[in-house]
C-alpha cells in the first residue's frame, strides 16, 4: 500500500472494470441519468455537476469529441491525484471510457502533470494491457458501436495549465492560457470539438458508482454534496496524508483524525482557498459550506499568518499567466502590499486599499486564478485581525495605550 495512504479507501473495495462493464449493459442516456441520480459534482476544486457536463458533451454535434482526465495536479498541498493514479489507474480509465461511450468521443487523452513523469511508464502499461483485453480499441467490451483509444499527454509544468481551458491550449501545442469562456469546452474544447474535461478523482468516483449504484453514492454525505472525498492533508499535524472522508465532515472531526486538533488555522481548498480559523472549526466541508477540490493545510499554533499569505501570494504572482491585468499587476502588488506589512511600513488606509484591490481581481480576473487567489489574504485579514494589525504602526502603538 501506498505510504500516504491514511484509512481504507473505497477504491481497493471495487473490483477493476467492475464498473465498466455494469455501465456497458446500459445505453447512454441511460449512463448519464445513473451519474445524475448519484449526485457528484466534480471532485477538481469547481464542484460543477458531472451529469450536466456529460449532457452537454453528447448534444453537442460534431464528428469528433474527446474526453479529457485533468491529472494536473498543481493545486499547493494537492497530491491525492497521484496517490489514485499510482494505485488506482484501472479505475480512472473505467471512468474515462465511461464518460466517452456517454458523450460519443472516440479519443481520451490523460494529460499528465509535468512532476509526475515517473508515473508515465506505470500508466502506459496499465493502458497497453486495456489494450489487450479489449478495453480499449474497436469494440470495447465487445459493443460493436465503441471504439475508443487513450493516450498520455504530458503537462507543461505550469499552474495555470491545470485551468480547463489552458489545458487544451497547452495540448494543442500553443502557451498555456485560459481561453475566454463561453464558448465551453463541452462545445468547443480540443481542437474546436465538443470535450469533456474531468478530474482524476471524479472519473474513478464514476467508476464506482457503476460498480455499487448511485444509491450508495448518493447515500453518503449531504444532500447537496454526495459521496465520498479525497484529502491530501499536510502541514501542522501528526499523520498527514491521503484520507477518505465523507463530504460533509466538521473541519473538527477530519482535524482529530488527522492528529491536528491544536491548530491555529486551516488552509481549506489549496493556495487558492480560504484561511478558517479554530473558532470556526464546526463548519462543514461541502460545497453549501466550505467547498474544497480536496486540499487541506493544517496550520499550527506558531504560525506566523502573515508569513502563510507571503508564501501563498509568492505562487500566485509567479505562475499568473499575465493575460489580464487584474491578476498580472494584482498579484505582485498584493505581495509588495504583504511586505510593506511585514516591515512595519503599511498604514491602515493603505491596507484597506490592498483589500479592494483583492475583491476587484476576484470580481475583474479573466479565470478562476486571479479570481481565488487573493482568497488566502483576505481571509487572513478578516480572522487574525490582532495579528495583521500588530504590524501597522499606529494601530499597534493605540493597542498598546
Ligand atoms: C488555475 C486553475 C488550476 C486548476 N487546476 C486543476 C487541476 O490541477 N486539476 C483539476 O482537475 N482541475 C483543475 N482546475 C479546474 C479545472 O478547470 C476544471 O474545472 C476541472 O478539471 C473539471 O473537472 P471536474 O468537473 O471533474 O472537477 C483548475 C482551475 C483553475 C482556475
Ligand atoms: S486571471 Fe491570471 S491566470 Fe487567469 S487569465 Fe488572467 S492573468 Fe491569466
Amino acid at each position: 500500500m501506498n505510504s500516504s495512504i491514511k484509512n481504507a479507501l473505497t477504491f481497493s473495495t471495487v473490483e477493476p472494470s467492475g464498473g465498466l462493464r455494469a455501465a456497458m449493459d446500459k445505453g447512454r442516456a441511460e449512463i448519464i441519468a445513473e451519474v445524475r441520480a448519484s449526485g457528484i459534482r466534480g471532485r477538481g476544486g469547481a464542484g460543477f455537476p458531472t451529469s450536466v457536463k456529460w449532457n452537454l458533451a453528447a448534444a453537442a454535434k460534431s464528428d469528433r469529441k474527446f474526453v479529457v482526465c485533468n491529472a494536473d495536479e498543481g493545486e499547493p498541498g494537492t497530491f491525492k491525484d497521484r496517490v489514485i493514479l499510482s494505485e488506482y489507474a484501472g479505475l480512472v480509465f473505467d471512468g474515462m471510457t465511461i464518460a466517452a461511450y456517454a458523450i460519443g468521443a472516440t479519443t481520451g487523452i490523460l494529460y499528465l502533470r509535468a512532476e509526475y513523469t515517473y508515473l508515465r511508464e506505470h500508466l502506459e502499461k496499465v493502458l497497453a494491457e486495456r489494450r489487450a483485453k479489449g478495453l480499449l480499441g474497436q469494440g470495447v467490451c465487445g459493443k460493436d458501436d465503441f471504439e475508443l483509444d487513450i493516450q498520455i499527454r504530458m503537462g507543461a509544468g505550469a499552474y495555470i495549465c491545470g485551468e480547463e481551458t489552458a489545458l487544451i491550449e497547452s495540448m494543442e501545442g500553443q502557451r498555456g492560457e485560459p481561453r475566454n469562456r463561453p464558448p465551453f469546452p463541452v462545445d468547443t474544447g480540443f481542437t474546436g470539438r465538443p470535450t469533456a474535461v474531468n478530474n482524476v478523482e471524479t472519473l474513478a468516483w464514476v467508476a464506482c458508482i457503476f460498480a455499487r449504484g448511485a444509491d450508495w453514492f448518493k447515500s453518503v454525505g449531504t444532500g447537496k454534496s454526495a459521496g465520498l472525498k479525497l484529502f491530501s492533508v499536510s502541514g501542522d499535524c501528526k499523520a498527514p496524508g491521503v484520507y477518505e472522508f465523507p463530504m460533509g465532515i466538521t473541519v473538527a472531526s477530519l482535524l482529530e483524525a488527522v492528529g491536528g486538533q491544536d491548530a491555529k488555522a486551516v488552509q481549506i481548498g489549496g493556495a487558492s482557498g480560504y484561511c478558517v480559523p479554530a473558532g470556526e472549526f464546526t463548519r462543514t466541508i461541502a460545497y453549501e459550506d466550505i467547498a474544497t477540490g480536496g486540499s487541506i493545510i493544517v496550520i499550527g499554533r506558531e504560525r506566523d499568518m502573515l508569513k502563510v499569505a507571503e508564501n501563498f501570494m509568492e505562487f500566485f504572482a509567479d505562475e499568473s499567466c499575465g493575460q489580464c491585468t487584474p491578476c498580472r499587476l494584482g498579484n505582485g502588488k498584493l505581495l509588495e502590499g504583504i511586505h510593506l506589512l511585514q516591515q512595519g511600513r503599511c498604514s491602515m488606509q493603505y491596507l484597506r486599499e490592498l483589500c479592494s484591490l483583492g475583491e476587484t481581481m476576484q470580481l475583474a480576473s479573466k479565470c478562476g486564478l486571479g479570481q481565488s487567489s487573493p482568497n488566502a489574504l483576505l481571509s487572513i485579514v478578516k480572522h487574525f485581525q490582532s495579528e495583521i494589525m500588530g504590524r501597522i504602526p499606529a494601530a499597534a502603538a493605540a493597542a498598546r495605550e
